[in-house]
């Protein structure tokens, strides 16, 4: 029937069926409404034509029942796709608590990557079929948009915070990966591939791409060589919080209310220090902006996240 065209992509990814199933259902809900009202607009159209003899005296009266019954079921079918779509929206925004993560950042004009283990990779990701993945989605410059089509997933990467998003890529194949935010001269060149291999070859791979330092490794070398071990560390004579387990944690603030020691609030207290005190401290951290940049940020993350016991990462940062 597609007589050789490719109308869509693959789907590969789990939540590619569900994505499809939604599209084809508003599209021929979309399509059988045109078609009924196109066929009633041209039926009637040659039916009362100037000249014919057809009958024109009917009433034009109201109907209560049928205009409460015609904007009950426009509301009815509204809310249908409504919800379909916000139950969609919040299973590719739930990502499982055992997804293997990797740090992504989107520069002009390229993606690089970095897998727990330290390993990178340029316009290239290498994942495990059949395993829940989080890519972790940092900017070092403007605003770009990881989009790998046959996962139908789009997520942006926003200067200044971390974005996220997952899938189970059920496929091994290689599959598109573009920017789909225009970034500049070389925005259309942004791209490269996905590659999803059975999950004993990605152990393989990952291995054979050598041991370098893991993200939470170069974490923990930066948190010593900019200075930040000197007041955070067990030892400080500087009054700061100490920082073990603190991800994922309430945070009590100086103004007396309550954040979630969530990554935008471990980068926002690096970059922005004086934005959230935590309670009982003073307020004398200096700003890291400018002296870091976006992938020494998402190590130092990394690294804060591993002093956590419910950090997945906290095995690779013990070896
Ligand atoms: Cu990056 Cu478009």
């Amino acid at each position: 029937m597609s007589f050789g065209i490719h109308f869509a992509p693959p789907q590969a990814s789990s939540v590619a069926g569900k994505v499809d199933t939604l599209f084809y259902a508003v599209l021929g809900f979309s399509a059988g409404l045109t078609l009924l009202l196109t066929g009633l607009i041209v039926f009637y159209a040659v039916k009362y034509r100037a000249g014919t003899s057809a009958d024109r005296t009917g009433a034009r009266g109201r109907s209560l029942p049928l205009e409460i019954g015609w904007t009950g079921a426009s509301v009815a079918v509204a809310f249908i796709i409504f919800a379909w779509g916000a139950e969609l929206f919040v299973y590719r925004d739930q990502p499982p608590t055992d997804a293997l993560e990797i740090a992504g950042l989107g520069k002009q004009w390229m993606w690089t990557f970095r897998h727990a283990g330290g390993q990178r990779e340029i316009n290239e990701l290498h994942v495990p079929a059949g395993k829940p993945v989080i890519v972790s989605l940092a900017s070092q410059d403007v605003i770009h948009s990881f989009y790998v089509p046959a996962f139908r997933l789009k997520q942006d990467a926003v200067p200044g915070r971390t974005t996220h998003l997952w899938f189970i890529a059920d496929k091994p194949g290689r599959y598109h990966l573009f920017c789909a935010e225009y970034c500049g001269t070389q925005h259309s060149e942004m791209g490269g591939w996905v590659t999803v291999m059975p999950p004993e070859e990605y152990t393989k791979w990952l291995a054979a791409q050598g041991q370098d330092e893991s993200l939470a490794e170069g974490g923990a070398r930066l948190f010593r060589a900019l200075g930040c071990s000197g007041c955070h560390g067990p030892s400080s004579k500087v009054r700061a919080p100490d920082l073990t387990g603190i991800y994922g944690k309430p945070v009590a603030l100086s103004n007396s209310q309550t954040v979630m020691a969530d990554e935008t609030y471990l980068r926002d207290s690096i970059l922005q220090p004086a934005k959230q005190i935590a309670a009982g401290y003073d307020p004398i951290m200096p700003s890291f902006d400018g002296l870091i940049n976006e992938s020494e940020l998402q190590m130092l993350v990394a690294y804060l996240k591993s002093l956590s016991a419910s950090s997945p990462l906290r095995g690779e940062a013990s070896q």
